[in-house]
């Protein structure tokens, strides 16, 4: 449980205000730094902290993933992302966050034949697709179709059993691929294609993205490693924005389906889980190497709101660890299909030495992170832009439903409700009429 891990600091935080002075206890958790305790501090002072955008608030205690962003260091239970993306699987992974431990062969035979009993979707689902216009994004899809699994799912939306919160989390890490198929299936006119429990998590979904019932499809070995290993890269990454949504909804008590979509929603924005969709969108608007310089020069004006996508990242000052394994992941893929001179690839390449070595990127600690490389790589695997972030939720599922089910066990849980700063009009009367 993550609240044996915190200690109280030998060392105390003092706050002084016009007329008094108070102390304030400091946290210690296993690794990372301290933390003063502020949950006191209205009822001592009748003062809030103010912190637009949580740059200096833990929100939580987790024991799940770990990041050291001045080291580029990622951990899940303790195990450096590099090791986990070399020698497990995405389905390890989920077993890992979920329970603490990696799984021993036969319980990663149980979870996964837990998880293959689940990877159809209730047939009533395939109805409600059909109400989407087929131009929909398929992250409006996933928003909508996940969240609705709670109209479907009764038997797995009471939090307080614990049977419950682990089917909940088991059927969304199971169908999420297959919602995720099917929104792909849908905008391309194609039927859809059943999940085929035989196979493997990430050859599953390939298959049902890209199979057609007239001709035999096989997956190919190199993109469902790569499929595989993209999804490990993106399984779980601690508070950040979606998972916070995830935990901020699941505070209230609301069901695990809902919390789920509200994440999916909250990773549909550029700066988190669209800018991979939007990096490879630049790298195309960039087109050749020598249009480079008036990209990075638009990226620094103050007065252009254009970023460089895929650089840059709120807790990684250093280059994120999951950007250089996909880096070689995109070359593994790109090689495979004699396509690794992509002209694509070969501006991301540039684009990244040119930031590198630029003084403003330096300053700011800007180095490209997990999305920079992943557009490329999906693409070349045959996906649309569109889907990109859709693959993200995919693997996002494993992080959220682990930290949401952690939330839930925490006896210091309560609902999240952040306060305010009041700038509006002070308290006034309505004029008489
Ligand atoms: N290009 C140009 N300038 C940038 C960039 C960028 N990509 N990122 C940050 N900056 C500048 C920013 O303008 C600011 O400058 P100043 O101090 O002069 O105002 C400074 O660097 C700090 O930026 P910030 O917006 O205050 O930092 P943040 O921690 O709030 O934002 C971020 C982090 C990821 C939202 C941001 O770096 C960004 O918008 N990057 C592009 C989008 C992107 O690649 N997002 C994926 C994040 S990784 C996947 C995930 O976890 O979802």
């Amino acid at each position: 449980m993550a609240s044996s891990e915190v200690k109280t600091s030998t060392s105390t935080a003092h706050l002084t205000l016009s007329n008094k002075t108070i102390e304030l206890p400091v946290l210690q958790g296993s690794l990372g730094p301290e933390a003063i305790d502020v949950s006191k501090l209205y009822s001592q002072t009748g003062m809030f902290t103010y912190d637009p955008g949580f740059t200096s608030t833990a929100s939580t205690e987790s024991a799940i993933t770990y990041i050291d962003g001045d080291n580029g260091v990622l951990l899940h239970r303790g195990y450096p992302i590099e090791q986990l993306a070399e020698r497990s699987s995405f389905v390890d992974i989920c077993y890992l966050l979920l329970n603490g431990t990696l799984p021993t062969q036969a319980e990663k035979g149980d979870f996964f034949q837990r998880i293959t009993r689940h990877t159809m979707v209730h047939d009533q689902v395939n109805r409600f697709f059909t109400g989407f216009r087929r131009d929909a994004h398929p992250m409006a899809i996933m928003v909508a179709s996940v969240g609705a699994l709670s109209a479907f799912y009764h038997d797995s939306t009471d939090i307080t059993d614990p049977e419950q919160r682990l089917l909940a989390s088991i059927r969304m890490i199971a169908k999420m691929p297959t919602l995720a198929a099917m929104a792909h299936k849908y905008s391309v006119g194609q039927p859809f294609v059943y999940p085929q429990n035989g196979l493997d998590y990430a050859s599953n979904f390939l298959r049902m993205c890209f199979a057609v019932p007239a001709e035999e499809y096989r997956v190919s070995p190199v993109f469902s490693k790569a499929l595989d290993r993209i999804l490990m890269l993106h399984a779980d990454h601690e508070q950040n924005a979606s998972t916070s949504t995830v935990r901020l909804a699941g505070s209230s008590g609301a069901n695990p389906f809902a919390c789920i979509a509200a994440g999916i929603a909250c990773l549909w924005g550029p700066a988190h889980g669209g800018a991979n969709e939007a990096a490879l969108k630049m790298l195309e608007e960039i087109g050749t190497p020598d249009r480079i310089p008036l990209f990075i020069e638009k990226a620094k004006d103050k007065n252009d709101p254009f970023r460089l996508m895929g650089f840059g990242h709120r807790v990684y000052k250093n280059y994120d660890p999951r950007a250089r394994i996909m880096q070689q992941t995109a070359h593994e893929v790109l090689n495979a299909l004699g396509a690794s001179d992509d002209p694509l690839l070969e501006v991301a390449r540039e684009l990244e030495h040119a930031a590198l070595k630029d003084g403003y990127f330096i300053e700011k600690k800007l180095y490209p992170n997990v999305d920079f490389y992943s557009g490329i790589t999906l693409r070349a695997m045959g996906f649309p832009t569109s889907m990109f972030t859709v693959l993200f939720a995919v693997a996002r599922t494993a992080g959220w439903v682990a930290q949401w089910n952690e939330m839930i066990k925490d006896p210091k849980q309560k609902i999240g409700r952040p306060r305010q700063l009041y700038v509006g009009e002070p308290a006034r009367t309505l004029p008489l009429s």
